[in-house]
C-alpha cells in the first residue's frame, strides 16, 4: 500500500548496501514505518510495513555509512547532501531579531526582486515540512510588477462578477442553515473587503497586492494537507526577510478562487491546477518604509494542560 499524492501513488524503493552497513541500527530506530530490522548485525527490510516507504529520507540522512539508497516518490539517492552548518550553531538572538523586525509590508519601491533572490527564497521554502512527501504544494509566480498588477486587476474583475455572494438576500437565505458568527463575518468583513478592493482598483489603487514586484501563490492539491501551502509560504517569507526584503501574506485571494461565476475559467487562464482547501499569496519586494520598532504580540490562549485529579478537580 502506498499513500497517494498528486505526484505519485507508489511507494519508494529501498536499497541497502550490505558491504557498507555496520549494523549501527540507526535506520531501524528512525523509520516510523518499520521498514528495517537488524539481522546478524546487518540492516534488513522487514517487509511488514504499514504504508510502504513514503521517501521521507530519514534513513538516508541518518546512515553514517551511506549504505541506504531511496528511489521513487520524486526522491533520488543523490538528493542527500552534507549539512554545512548544524542547527545548534544558529544563533537564537539573531533569528529572533529577524522575526521581530518583520512587519507586513504594504508599500513597495519600483525595484524588482532579482531572479537570484527569488531562487534563494524558493530553495529555502522547499525545505518546509510537508504532510506526506513528495510535496503537494503548487506555486504560481508573478515575477514582476506588471504581471502582479494584471493578475490583481483580473482578480478584481472576478470579484465584481461575484458580488452576489455577499448580497443581503443571499445572506438572509442561508441564515437558517448557518450560524450568526458566519453571517456577521460576511457582513462585517467579507462584504466591505470585496467592495473596498474593487472600488479602489477602479480608481487605480491596488490594495490587494499593493503593487508588489513579486507575488507567489502557494496552493495545495486535493491530496494535500491544508497546512502545507501555508507552511511553505511561511518559510519563503522568512527567507525573503533574511535577504532584506519586505513581505506580506495575503489570505484574501485564495478563497475567491475556489468557486463562483467565472472562477474555473480564471483558474484555467492562470494555469492554477486545482481548487484547494488552503492557499496563500505571498508578496515580496523592497519596502518603501523601514520600521525601527517591533511589537510584542500575544496568542489567544496558552494553556498548560494539567492532568485532572481522579476527584474531577484539575491539579495546579
Ligand atoms: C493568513 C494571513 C492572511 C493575511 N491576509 C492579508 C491580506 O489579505 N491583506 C493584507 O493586507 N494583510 C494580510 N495579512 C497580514 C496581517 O494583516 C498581518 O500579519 C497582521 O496585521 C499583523 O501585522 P504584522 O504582520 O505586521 O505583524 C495576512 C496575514 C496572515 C497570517
Ligand atoms: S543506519 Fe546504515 S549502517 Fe546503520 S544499520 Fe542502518 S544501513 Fe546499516
Ligand atoms: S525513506 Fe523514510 S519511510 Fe522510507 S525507509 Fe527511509 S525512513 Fe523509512
Amino acid at each position: 500500500m502506498a499513500i497517494p499524492t498528486s505526484r505519485t501513488d507508489r511507494e519508494a524503493e529501498i536499497f541497502i548496501d550490505d558491504a557498507k552497513c555496520n549494523g549501527c541500527g540507526k535506520c531501524v530506530t528512525v523509520c516510523s514505518d518499520f521498514e528495517f530490522e537488524l539481522v546478524h548485525g546487518k540492516s534488513r527490510m522487514t517487509g511488514q510495513t504499514h504504508f510502504g516507504c513514503i521517501a521521507c529520507g530519514h534513513c538516508m540522512a541518518i546512515c553514517p555509512q551511506g549504505a541506504i539508497r531511496i528511489t521513487g516518490r520524486e526522491m533520488r539517492p543523490e538528493d542527500i547532501f552534507p549539512l554545512k552548518v548544524h542547527a545548534s550553531q544558529i544563533d537564537y538572538e539573531a533569528l529572533l531579531s529577524l522575526l521581530q523586525s518583520r512587519r507586513s509590508i504594504r508599500g513597495y519601491k519600483d525595484v524588482p526582486v532579482t531572479e537570484e533572490e527569488l531562487q534563494k527564497i524558493l530553495t529555502a521554502a522547499r525545505t518546509a515540512p510537508m504532510g506526506i512527501p513528495p510535496s503537494d504544494v503548487n506555486l504560481l509566480i508573478f515575477d514582476n510588477r506588471e504581471k502582479v498588477r494584471q493578475f490583481t486587476s483580473d482578480f478584481c474583475r472576478l470579484l465584481e462578477r461575484n458580488k452576489w455572494i455577499v448580497s443581503g438576500w443571499l445572506l438572509a437565505l442561508i441564515r437558517p442553515f448557518t450560524d450568526k458568527r458566519t453571517i456577521d463575518f460576511f457582513k462585517k468583513f467579507i462584504r466591505p473587503l470585496l467592495f473596498f478592493y474593487t472600488d479602489q482598483m477602479k480608481q487605480g489603487h491596488d490594495i490587494v497586492t499593493y503593487d508588489a514586484p513579486l507575488a507567489i501563490y502557494f496552493y495545495g492539491s486535493p491530496w494535500c494537507d491544508p497546512a502545507d501551502p501555508i507552511i511553505a509560504a511561511t518559510y519563503a517569507m522568512i527567507a525573503a526577510e533574511s535577504l532584506g526584503l519586505g513581505t506580506c501574506m495575503l489570505g484574501a485571494i485564495h478563497p475567491f478562487l475556489q468557486s463562483g461565476a467565472g472562477v474555473r475559467q480564471f483558474r484555467e487562464q492562470y494555469g492554477i491546477r486545482y481548487k484547494s482547501r488552503e492557499g496563500l499569496v505571498l508578496i515580496i519586494g523592497h519596502p518603501t518604509m523601514k520600521f525601527d520598532k517591533g511589537i510584542e504580540r500575544t496568542f489567544a490562549h496558552v494553556d498548560y494542560y494539567n492532568k485532572p485529579h481522579p476527584s474531577g478537580h484539575t491539579s495546579s
